[in-house]
């Protein structure tokens, strides 16, 4: 079943649902080789040998919801909350431009300090660098987005973080699956490339609901996609729980390249947590894009979405330079400019 899956996704076809989860099921030893030769070779093929890095600024960890898996969640009351000024914001974003970020990313908690308006000023002075911006701050009103998409914002990264809507309700509180999607399609009328993706090893996660992840993320057309292991933190309802297997990551990733080869895919921060070559092992299956961290040092401790997150102690030259050597070890070459969408422009 695998080897004819395997075969379907080489020619090209569209696969089903059956396809998917035979590929997601490919066995230890050959088959889950041969899923990640081909996903490498579609990489190549589609995105070239270019990674291109993304700059991650961290500006808040203030965040109003309660994500059942996240260590920003609001009740968790043992964390150093911050918020960066929006001079800092700018001031940190300068320095990627200056380390040659073609993107700048805004990530932070949910948090209704910045409201509409200034974070529209924020992302005004960021475009004046000329890089491409991406959001990733959460659910937010039609307005805003639109207000931001008018300041210059170019992608929004809103992770439907898992396709089984029964199962997102549960680990949402006060949150449903339907505004999310909602939320999705707003972003994509109002002309933003979109990211969208899904934590893998979720506890009651099964291979279908995550087959079903991945037809979501066609079906929304992502131009991006970021899939990362669940990783447990001890001040949240699923602390107990464990991590999502690593092995699982890389054939949803490879996978991923295959059922939607145009999108970026990152070798996300979360498996690079999980193993030191994890974010090598990820590009070599799929993924080609890295997200380095720019946030100041002194406030990357207190951005613990999960515990034991890489580049806690380490200034945003630091990750610069490993990431330079990382991708020059892998025969890879850095990207240039902002590494916008890899669709093929299509005729409408
Ligand atoms: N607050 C915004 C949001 O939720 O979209 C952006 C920041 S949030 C920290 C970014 C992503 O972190 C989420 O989409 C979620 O997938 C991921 N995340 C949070 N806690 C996690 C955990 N324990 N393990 C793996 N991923 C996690
Ligand atoms: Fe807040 Fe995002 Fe964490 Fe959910 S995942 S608690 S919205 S920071
Ligand atoms: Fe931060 Fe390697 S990417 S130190």
């Amino acid at each position: 079943e695998f080897a004819a899956s395997l075969e379907k996704a080489a020619a090209g076809a569209e696969l089903t649902r059956k396809d998917i989860i035979n590929l997601l099921a490919a066995a230890p030893g050959a088959e889950e080789e041969a899923l990640y030769r081909l996903a490498d070779s579609v990489r190549a093929r589609v995105a070239g040998d270019e990674v291109h890095l993304r700059g991650v600024i961290e500006f808040s960890n203030y965040c109003r919801r309660r994500c059942y898996y996240c260590g920003l969640r609001a009740d968790n009351v043992n964390l150093q909350r911050y918020r960066l000024m929006p001079e800092d914001i700018v001031a940190a974003a300068r320095r990627g431009a200056e380390l040659g970020y073609g993107t700048i990313v805004l990530q932070s908690g949910e948090d209704p300090w910045y409201t509409g308006p200034v974070l529209a000023g924020i992302i005004r002075e960021i475009k004046k660098l000329g890089v491409a911006v991406t959001l990733c701050v959460g659910e937010r009103t039609r307005d805003e987005y639109a207000l931001w998409r008018e300041a210059g914002a170019d992608r929004y990264l809103l992770k439907h973080e898992t396709a089984n809507a029964a199962l997102y309700n549960r680990l949402h509180p006060g949150m449903s699956w339907q505004e999310r999607l909602q939320c999705l399609q707003w972003l994509r009328e109002l002309g933003y490339q979109v990211g969208s993706g899904n934590i893998i090893g979720l506890p009651g996660q099964t291979l279908e609901d995550l087959a079903d992840d991945l037809i979501l993320l066609r079906e929304l057309d992502v131009e991006m996609a970021g899939l990362g292991p669940f990783i447990p933190h001890p001040a949240t309802p699923l602390g107990g729980e464990p991590a999502g297997s690593l092995d699982l990551t890389y054939r949803v990733v490879a996978t991923a390249r295959l059922v939607i080869p145009y999108a970026h895919l990152p070798a996300t921060t979360a498996v690079g947590t999980l193993a030191p070559n994890g974010r090598q092992l990820a590009l070599q299956r799929g993924a080609n894009v890295i997200m380095p961290n720019l946030t100041p040092t002194r406030y990357r401790a207190d951005y613990q979405i999960y515990p034991n997150k890489i580049c806690i102690n380490e200034g945003p030259e630091d990750c610069r330079h490993c990431l330079e050597g990382m991708v020059r070890a892998l025969g890879r070459r850095l990207g240039r400019g902002p590494g916008h969408t890899l669709k093929p422009l299509r005729v409408q």
